[in-house]
Parts: structure tokens; C-alpha cells; sequence
């Protein structure tokens, strides 16, 4: 990692701060491992050591990011807020804070605004790293908040998941000992796009938080359907020292626009607020956007479907081809491949087609987002032609 540019160096160079990339170099933790899974470990610092040629792409499928924009009713507040932008947002964050905290059960006050959920992320990186100590998790996850953390000085335990690629709850349990400082969970994962039974996911937390904090990245929660969304933000109520971080970065489609919130206990928050910019780097401009999209559920609803229709075609074209897809609930799909992810990178990048590969265990998988039903028909076409 030393002698290159560091994956958040690069993110940052080139604008993909928010391009929803993990991975997965932190090596399994002992109890668990096999020689093959630390020889995966440390395998994918980062996916892209040359990077796709941007304008060139005809299907931009590697960022999971929203392909059917931001909603009218959003861009129609984005324009009109232009007219406040001259004011701070005094009155507007405890206007989203309190629908929020409302459909969620919680207070105003547990919750907290910020410019995307990376913002919270690093927080709880920095903190939860002060003097040390360690994080747990889980392999094949999203490492961003990991490797902040690892860089200011914690230890980063990571138990292998389940063998249909699932956090595996009573191994972390098992591994929680005086020095772990957080458990790091992110529901539905990325990249493996799978999801943690919600009864199991608030059991665990029940246990757990009293002894240690549970963070829990909930970047992709939007994807479930209304019905079946875990509402975790009764631990919180409880009184529980859980975190949740949310985004509007994903289905609100505001990857650029910039916004992003934590629901916690009010000392954790302030806490975490140390170690942020504060709320107004939010901007008004995004903030009311965010207000009219958070209430367009119609939008949000059409973009939900939209998503499922074309991940189940990608999902079955890609079987039907023999290879072995893992059922994602969110806006991306990861399958193993059987080509070098470098060579399969290239390929398909010069096919005009944008994704992600990781490697685990020795395994070249390709993660590739859901776009357009369009798009991943393009995809659908580029990977035949590359496969052979
Ligand atoms: C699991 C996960 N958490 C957090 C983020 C950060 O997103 P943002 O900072 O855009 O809210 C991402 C981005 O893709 C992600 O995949």
C-alpha cells in the first residue's frame, strides 16, 4: 500500500469518494481461517490500478450509483432552494430530522445530518481507533471505515462469512473480547449484496450493544421492499448504543449531491460530531432536495422496481450461462468469474462496460451495479463477447 497511491487517494483524485467500492484485504481472523482465505486477504487493495476511461464508458456499472437520477420533485427544491442559498439552514435540518426521526421511532435528537455517510463513517473510524484496540467484522465487506481505522491505529478483525456469504453473527459474538472497541456490520452488504436475517440482526444487537457498540452501515436499506425493511432504529430508542449510518447517496440517487445521516444515542452523536465538519456542510441546496425526495415515495418506489426488474434479468441471464450468482437484495450483483479479474477488467472496460472485480480466496468475482435494464443489457452483451 506504502509505494502506491492509497485507494482514498486515488478515490479522492479521481472523484469516486462515493463510488460504493469494497474490499476485502484484511486478513480472516485465526480462529477461522484457512490458507486460502489469508491468501485472499490481502489480495485487492484496490480494484482499479488503471482506471476506466470515464467518457468512454457506455455503461457506468461499477459506483452503485442511482441510473435513473434524482427525482423531478427533488430537482424542481434543488432549484428553487437556489434562492436560499444565501441562508444558513437554520429551521431545515430539524425539518428532515423530524420526519425522519418519526418514521424511524426515534428523537430529533438521535439523529444526525451529514454531507453522505462517508462522512460518518470516517468519524467513527477516528474515534473508535483513538488508543487503539480493535474492530470487528467480517470479511468481504466494505472496508472504507476499516482502513481509516486500521491507519489511526486499531486492529481490525475480520471473521470469514458464512458460506452463502452472510455476516456470521455468532462468530463474531464468539470473538468479542476486551479489546474490541466496535463491531462494524453493513446490512446489505457490499459487495456480496446479501442481507442478515432481521429477528438474528436485532437479537445480536440486544446482546451485544450493552457491551459494545454496534455500527451498523445501512447504505443500501432502501432496497428492501417497505414491508420487509429492518426498523433498527427501535434498539436506538431503547436505548441501545447502536449506530446506524444511512445515505441518500443510493436510491435518492444524491451520490454527487452530497447527504447522509446517523440515528444513535445523543452522547455518541455528539461524540461523533467532534470529528466531523458539522451539519452545515451540508448545503441548503442539497438539504431541501433531500426533504422533497425523503417525502416522493412514489419516486422511490418506481426507482426500487426499476432496480429489481433489472437485476432479476441480469441475475437470470448470468445462470443460464451457468454461472453461480449470489441473490443480492441491493443495487449491485457479485458473482464469481472464471478469468483473471485484471484481464476481465480490461476487457470489459474496453468494451465500453464500467465494473468492479475482487478477488477472494483465490476466486476472480466480477460486481457489476444495477443500471438500466438498457445498460445491463449492454452488460449482458460486453461480458458474452469478453467470456467467449
Ligand atoms: C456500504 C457503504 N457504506 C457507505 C458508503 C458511503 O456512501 P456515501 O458517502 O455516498 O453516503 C458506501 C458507498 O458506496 C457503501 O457502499
Amino acid at each position: 500500500m506504502s509505494s502506491q497511491l492509497t485507494r482514498r487517494d486515488w478515490l479522492r483524485a479521481s472523484g469516486l469518494m462515493t463510488a460504493g467500492l469494497s474490499l476485502s484485504r484484511f486478513a480472516p481472523a485465526e480462529a477461522a481461517s484457512t490458507a486460502e482465505q489469508a491468501q485472499s486477504a490481502f489480495t485487492n487493495e484496490f480494484a482499479f490500478t488503471t482506471p476506466p476511461d470515464m467518457p468512454k464508458l457506455r455503461a457506468r456499472l461499477f459506483a452503485n450509483e442511482n441510473p435513473l437520477g434524482i427525482a423531478p420533485s427533488a430537482k424542481e427544491a434543488l432549484i428553487k432552494a437556489a434562492d436560499i442559498g444565501n441562508r444558513y439552514a437554520w429551521m431545515e435540518f430539524s425539518q428532515l430530522k423530524q420526519l425522519l426521526a418519526t418514521d424511524e421511532g426515534v428523537k430529533p435528537e438521535n439523529i444526525m445530518m451529514s454531507p453522505g455517510s462517508s462522512d460518518i463513517l470516517m468519524a467513527a473510524a477516528d474515534h473508535f481507533a483513538k488508543g487503539g484496540g480493535t474492530i470487528l467484522t467480517s470479511t468481504m465487506t466494505y472496508d472504507d471505515l476499516l482502513q481509516r481505522a486500521e491507519k489511526f491505529g486499531a486492529k481490525i478483525k475480520a471473521m470469514p462469512m458464512t458460506k452463502d456469504y452472510k455476516f456470521d453473527l455468532p462468530s463474531i459474538k464468539a470473538n468479542i473480547t476486551p479489546d474490541v472497541k466496535m463491531v462494524y456490520i453493513v446490512n446489505p452488504n457490499n459487495p456480496t449484496g446479501t442481507i442478515i436475517p432481521t429477528a438474528e440482526l436485532e437479537a445480536f444487537c440486544r446482546e451485544v450493544a450493552p457491551k459494545v457498540p454496534v455500527f451498523i452501515d445501512e447504505a443500501y436499506i432502501d432496497f428492501y421492499e417497505p414491508a420487509d425493511r429492518p426498523k433498527l432504529g427501535k434498539l436506538v430508542a431503547d436505548g441501545l448504543n447502536v449506530i446506524l449510518a444511512r445515505t441518500f447517496s443510493k436510491i435518492h440517487g444524491f451520490a454527487g449531491l452530497r447527504l447522509g445521516y446517523a440515528i444513535a444515542q445523543p452522547d455518541m452523536l455528539k461524540t461523533l460530531h467532534a470529528y466531523t465538519n458539522g451539519e452545515f456542510a451540508v448545503s441548503i441546496t442539497t438539504l431541501m432536495a433531500g426533504i422533497a425526495s425523503y417525502k416522493d415515495k412514489d419516486w422511490q418506489n418506481h426507482c426500487r422496481a426499476e432496480n429489481a426488474k433489472a437485476r432479476t434479468y441480469t441475475t437470470k441471464a448470468l445462470t443460464d450461462m451457468g454461472y453461480e450468482v449470489i441473490p443480492s437484495s441491493a443495487n449491485f450483483i457479485l458473482f464469481p468469474i472464471r478469468m483473471k479479474t485484471k484481464t476481465f477488467e480490461n476487457q470489459m472496460f474496453a468494451n465500453g462496460i464500467g465494473i468492479q472485480t475482487r478477488e477472494f480466496s483465490g476466486q476472480p468475482y466480477c460486481r457489476v451495479s444495477v443500471g438500466t435494464m438498457e445498460e445491463m443489457v449492454m452488460f449482458m452483451d460486453g461480458f458474452k463477447k469478453v467470456v467467449g
